[in-house]
């Protein structure tokens, strides 16, 4: 059937990864591609639902983006005040073309975005900040509505979380904005760090990216360019933690090792053998692996949610017992059942997950929900 992975386990995994395009970087690149007058050229994307949603709301706006091998151009001429509404419901990053379409044309009009079920994924930090911004908002039942009549201002904003989205979403409004933006409290994911530098090399005045405080002086203009986004540092984590699970050696490349040092860190702590150095990442498995005490996810540099359960996995199969602690997302357990298909002894209490390691788990028929219990 369509969608059905047959997996045949109990074997090493050896060899060398390349690891692609961040999809957490695209996404809001192509975002940021609406902002410029001029072709955006994105250099080796990876071929990805969430990617072609994105082509969908492009095209939608008014602009011509397609595929040219395994690079993606965007001729950016938004005409078209109104996000596609079947893709932007699809797709949580829908909500990061808003503020590039209400800063060029004034207005937008969505539907509230979709996405993983993986908790409530509110929007109020987005649209609080867009408000300081001078933006008015109106939610119609699932319609949200933007406009700035008066075009969109600078403003010192403070993000009560460091959300990843809404830090996104105020830089892409920012860039172009009239006067000065300070953003305190931003998340300093490397993904924003990819941001500001496309922007920048797009002629934006971005500064800051990487820490908690983000300076932005708005331009009039935003031009062309070719870019590659940075490598997907969650993927790579997803293949290490395949290969502490099943023993064997594998070399994953592309991905700077200070973007997952933490996750390099527990994977030690569980008795794999880590090499890192420049874009390589070399990991030998051999023999039981033990539990890692306690994993709290948390935003970068902190242990990342989306790497959590692929922690809880390699935990179900380690021996000892594993304390894992979700904080970004209220359901992100939802995969638990299906661990449990393959002989995983796990207990969720509210946030927490309680793991007894087994040692082994065996095959099962199971369901993935969304994309990282999935992996
Ligand atoms: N939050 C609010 N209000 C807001 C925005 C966020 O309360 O206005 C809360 C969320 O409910 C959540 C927390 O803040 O509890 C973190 O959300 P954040 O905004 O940082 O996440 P996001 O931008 O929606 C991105 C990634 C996610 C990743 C998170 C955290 C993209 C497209 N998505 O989501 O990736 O888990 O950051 O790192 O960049 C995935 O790739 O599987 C994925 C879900």
């Amino acid at each position: 059937m369509g969608g059905d992975l047959i997996i045949t386990g109990g074997v090493p995994l050896n060899g060398t990864v390349r690891i692609p395009a961040a999809k957490n970087s695209v996404l809001p690149l192509l975002a940021a591609s609406l902002l410029c007058s001029g072709t955006v050229r994105l250099l080796a994307v990876p071929q990805l639902a969430d990617v072609d949603t994105s082509l969908v709301l492009l095209r939608g706006a008014g602009c011509a983006a397609r595929w040219q091998g395994s690079d993606i151009t965007v001729q950016s001429m938004p005409s078209v005040c109104r996000l596609e509404p079947e893709a932007a419901a699809q797709m949580r990053a829908s909500i990061l073309f808003c503020a590039p379409l209400l800063a060029r044309l004034g207005r937008v009009e969505t539907v509230l975005p979709g996405g993983c079920r993986i908790g409530a994924r509110p929007i109020d930090l987005h649209l609080s900040g867009l408000a300081r911004m001078g933006a008015h908002c109106r939610e119609e039942g699932t319609r949200l509505i933007l406009t700035a009549p008066a075009g969109l201002h600078g403003a010192d904003i403070t993000l009560g979380f460091p959300s990843v989205g809404a830090t996104e979403t105020l830089l892409l409004a920012a860039v172009c904005a009239q006067g000065e933006t300070v953003l305190r409290g931003a998340a300093r994911e490397p993904e924003i760090v990819d941001l500001q530098n496309f922007l920048n090399a797009m002629g934006g005045k971005v500064a800051g990216a990487g820490t908690d405080v983000i300076e932005i002086e708005g331009v009039k203009e935003l031009r062309g360019v070719s870019y590659r986004p940075m490598k997907d540092r969650i993927e790579a984590g997803t293949f290490l933690f395949a290969a502490a699970a099943c023993g064997g050696e594998v070399e994953v490349t592309g991905v700077a090792p200070e973007n997952i040092r933490l996750l390099l860190h527990k994977l030690r702590e569980n008795g794999c053998k880590i090499h890192a150095k420049n874009d390589k990442i070399n990991i030998e498995s051999r023999g039981k692996l033990k539990c890692n005490r306690r994993i709290e996810t948390m935003p970068f540099p902190g242990f990342p949610t989306d790497l959590q359960a692929q922690a809880t996995a390699l935990n179900a199969s380690c021996t000892g017992c594993a304390l894992i602690v979700e904080n970004l997302f209220e359901t992100r357990f939802k995969y638990v059942p299906e661990l449990q298909k393959m002989g995983a002894d796990i207990e969720v209490k509210g946030r927490t997950a309680f793991v007894r390691g087994v040692g082994k788990l065996h095959g099962a028929s199971v369901t993935a929900g969304d994309l990282r219990g999935g992996a």
